[in-house]
């Protein structure tokens, strides 16, 4: 069984082919980073008419490096929620009508689902049942999964996200969007401790997080320091080094608490946060500690891609939770989609 997925929720245009048995065959990614960098953040109308551009040749190219062709290819997936609507609206346009082209069944696929499962590619692959942490730009949960499609909320951002936390504060402190890599490299000059900033809810039973206070302080001590003009290159990278280990203190401390309550015997972190090198250490570290086991995803594969698209597809058809012959003609995206409210029949 070939699918060919495609992610075009929000910043990143992801085609990829995946076999359910052997694993990723290609996958090509074109980031739109470069062209949002300029505003601070990502622009949504600019965002879909990138998309138009790139996923056709995306798709060529993925056929081309796997040497197959469309015929090749057994069932198509894409990314219909969560998103932004116009950009997701390209990735189940090109799908739907390569699908309705070739005759075959394309698939609606929750993006938080893909992420998901995305450590399920990596070898070793995690087995259910586990608790998976999924820290992206726009969403932080703890999620119990006990099996393809079966998903329990455990605990949430109350208003901020994790990578929404790197990404403000990296903007605080200069540095480029998107922030989360550019501030753990300055972050790795630093004195975590040269600043004491606050953990939100650390100390709270529940599994809640919540991540907005932090840039109000990270402000608060750069304007402290007579604003970013008069700090120097060592105060900039001691705050980064402190915020960075203020918002890796709280999911670490969240995610062995819910490890706790549930007794899972395996973590899985995913989303693009957990390309992190101070995050993965320290979940590694935590693991050994209290005897459970932790997997993320390959590193190409944290942040946005088709991959994770195809592979929960493959995922839920093996699983039984698709109709193998597919969906119906009429097709719709979901800017919004609880993924503990994802019905077995994955149609938005
Ligand atoms: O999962 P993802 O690619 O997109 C969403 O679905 O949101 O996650 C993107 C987020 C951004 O906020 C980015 O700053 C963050 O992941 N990120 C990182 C790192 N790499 C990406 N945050 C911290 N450290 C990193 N190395
Ligand atoms: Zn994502």
């Amino acid at each position: 069984m070939i699918v060919l997925g495609f992610e075009s929720s929000c910043d990143e245009t992801g085609v990829a082919l995946v076999c359910a048995k052997r694993g990723v065959l290609a996958h090509a990614l074109h980031s739109q980073v470069a062209m949002h960098a300029e505003y601070g953040g990502v622009v949504p109308e600019l965002a879909s008419r990138d998309h138009v551009r790139h996923v056709i040749p995306l798709t060529r190219q993925v056929l081309k490096d796997a040497q197959l062709t469309l015929e090749d290819v057994d069932a198509l997936a894409y990314t219909a929620g969560p998103g932004l609507a116009g950009a997701l609206l390209v990735g189940a346009g090109a799908a739907q009508s390569i699908a309705w082209s070739l005759g075959k069944p394309a698939f609606a696929i929750h993006h938080l689902e893909g992420h998901l499962l995305s450590p399920r590619l990596a070898d070793p692959k995690p087995e259910f049942p586990f608790v998976a942490l999924l820290v992206s730009g726009g969403h932080t949960q703890l999620m119990q999964v006990r099996h393809v499609g079966d998903y329990t909320l455990l605990g949430e951002t109350l208003d901020d996200a994790a990578g929404e936390a790197f990404d403000k504060t990296a903007k605080l402190l200069g540095l480029g969007y998107p922030g989360g890599p550019a501030l753990s490299r300055l972050a790795e000059e630093g004195d975590p401790r040269a600043f004491d900033l606050p953990r939100p809810l650390i100390h709270r039973p529940d599994l809640d997080f919540s991540f907005s206070g932090l840039k109000t302080a990270v402000l608060q001590r750069t304007k402290t320091l007579g604003g970013l003009d008069q700090m120097t290159h060592q105060q900039r990278a001691d705050l980064a080094a402190a915020t960075q280990m203020a918002i890796v203190d709280v999911l670490v401390s969240k995610a062995t608490a819910a490890m706790r309550q549930v007794k899972s015997p395996r973590l899985v972190v995913a989303g693009g946060v957990g390309a992190n090198a101070l995050l993965r250490k320290r979940l590694y570290a935590q693991a050994e500690k209290f005897g459970f086991e932790v997997y993320f995803p390959p590193l190409d594969l944290c942040t946005d891609n088709g991959a994770m698209i195809a592979y929960a597809a493959a995922e839920r058809l093996n699983a039984g939770l698709l109709d193998p012959k597919g969906q119906s003609d009429i097709f719709e995206v979901r800017a919004r989609w609880p993924l503990d409210q994802l019905s077995h029949q994955s149609t938005p």
